[in-house]
């Protein structure tokens, strides 16, 4: 199997890649099966009903075209969603959004939810 056209294209363009200043929360996780890392920074505010949201993210990454695309599409979607609706994103969801990924990349996939979720987390404890 081979990329998928989103794929290509999020690995080409990947959207909101960088690092936020004065993030509220950072998550970061590597990947055993290959050391790679991946950094994730939310800017968190509330909505009009008082739940906190994902105002912006960010993600950097020393990481594989897969991986990649997945934060790309990954920041798109939970950009402006409820952290609480975020914390049940799951990687075969991301996977989905860019129709699909090769089974040898799949283990790439959980980079980046892994890191949101932590940086959830993180972000719930303080
Ligand atoms: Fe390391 Fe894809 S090979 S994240």
């Amino acid at each position: 199997m081979q990329y998928s056209k989103k794929v290509i294209e999020h690995f080409r363009n990947p959207h909101n890649q960088g690092r936020i200043k004065n993030a509220d929360a950072v998550g970061q996780v590597g990947n055993l099966a290959c050391g790679d890392v991946m950094k994730i920074y939310l800017k968190i505010s509330e909505n009009k009903k008082g739940e906190s949201i994902i105002k912006d993210i960010k993600f950097e990454t020393l990481g594989c075209a897969a991986a990649i695309a997945v934060s790309s599409a990954l920041t798109d979607r939970v950009k402006g969603m409820t952290l609480a609706r975020a914390l049940t994103i799951e990687k075969d969801d991301i996977v989905k959004d860019l129709g699909g990924l090769p089974p040898i990349k799949v283990h790439c996939s959980r980079l980046g939810v892994e890191a949101l979720h932590q940086a959830i987390n993180q972000y719930f404890k303080k």
